[in-house]
């Protein structure tokens, strides 16, 4: 693993406690030393400070999970070793916005999976999507969906689609943050306490998905049963409706998939 950050260790820490990989094979480079020691003493796993170590030494899968910007910093590091390769490895890349054909020219000549996952990775749900690049074995996809299942759902598309993955599960967290908080605004502008508020919001959306999911319902099926005639529910669905409520949802989709675009092009 190159890059021990926030997702990097919220993939790791899944990785060991599923017993997917045992510590001692597992290699993980930072720059920051106080990182480097803290993920050594959590999980087990060997650390250091040199890139190209993990690039020798990696048999089955290399997982980058650096910023995007640092990208060229890691392209540096494998063109300085990369005649001297024993393995070809499977990259996992998790950079956001950076297209397998930019990936397959870092690494060259690695096999590429692209991935997207959300924030909600660190708590283990994930919603991630994943585009295999060209050449890629059919093992080797599945293994990175078992990889990235151990940290939430996963979904495979064609890479044409990342952009607009980016703006339903890439930035819907704070679509959804947004509805919560909005949710307890309501409460409290209806003279409950903040934290009653907020927790009978966060629950409230915590629970419809959990329902929408187990029961396979469609959303319409779930308002339609949740509106009775002349009720307090379909109430207040006319006034999301009147303020546009979908339509803004929509937008904001569409917006961040365009966003997404521009960023990839730039
Ligand atoms: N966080 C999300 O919700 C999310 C969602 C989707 C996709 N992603 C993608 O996931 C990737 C990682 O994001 P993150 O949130 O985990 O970022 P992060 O917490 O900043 O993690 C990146 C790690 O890489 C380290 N690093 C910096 N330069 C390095 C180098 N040359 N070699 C090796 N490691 C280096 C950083 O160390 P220093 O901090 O010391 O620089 C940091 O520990 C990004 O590409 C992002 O686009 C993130």
């Amino acid at each position: 693993m190159i890059g021990g950050g926030v997702m990097g260790e919220a993939i790791l820490s899944r990785l060991i406690a599923q017993e997917m990989y045992s510590p001692e094979t597992v290699l993980v480079s930072d720059p920051s030393p106080e990182r480097r020691e803290e993920l050594a003493q959590r999980y087990h796993v060997e650390v250091t400070d040199s890139n190209r170590k993990v690039m020798q030494s990696t048999e089955e899968v290399l997982l980058l999970a650096v910023k995007p910007q640092v990208l060229p910093r890691i392209e540096a590091d494998w063109d300085s070793i990369k005649e001297n390769l024993e393995h070809r490895p499977l990259l996992i890349s998790i950079l956001a916005g950076i297209p397998i054909l930019r990936l397959k020219a870092a690494l060259d000549p690695l096999p590429v999976v692209r991935v997207m996952p959300n924030t909600n990775a660190t708590v283990g749900a994930s919603m991630s999507a994943i585009a295999p690049g060209s050449g890629l074995r059919p093992e080797q996809l599945t293994l990175a969906k078992t990889i990235l299942g151990a940290i939430g759902e996963v979904v495979e598309v064609p890479e044409s689609a990342m952009d607009a993955v980016t703006g339903v599960s890439g930035s819907g967290p704070a679509y959804v943050a947004l509805l919560v908080e909005s949710l307890a605004d309501g409460g409290v502008a209806a003279g409950l306490s903040r934290s009653v508020a907020l927790q009978l919001a966060m629950q409230t959306v915590l629970g419809t998905a959990t329902l929408l999911q187990e029961e396979q319902l469609h959303p319409a099926q779930l308002k339609d049963r949740v509106t009775s005639p002349g009720g307090t529910t379909i109430a207040g669905v006319a006034e999301l409706e009147a303020g546009g409520f979908r339509s803004s949802v929509i937008k904001a989709v569409q917006a961040s998939k365009a966003r997404s675009q521009e960023l990839g092009n730039s």
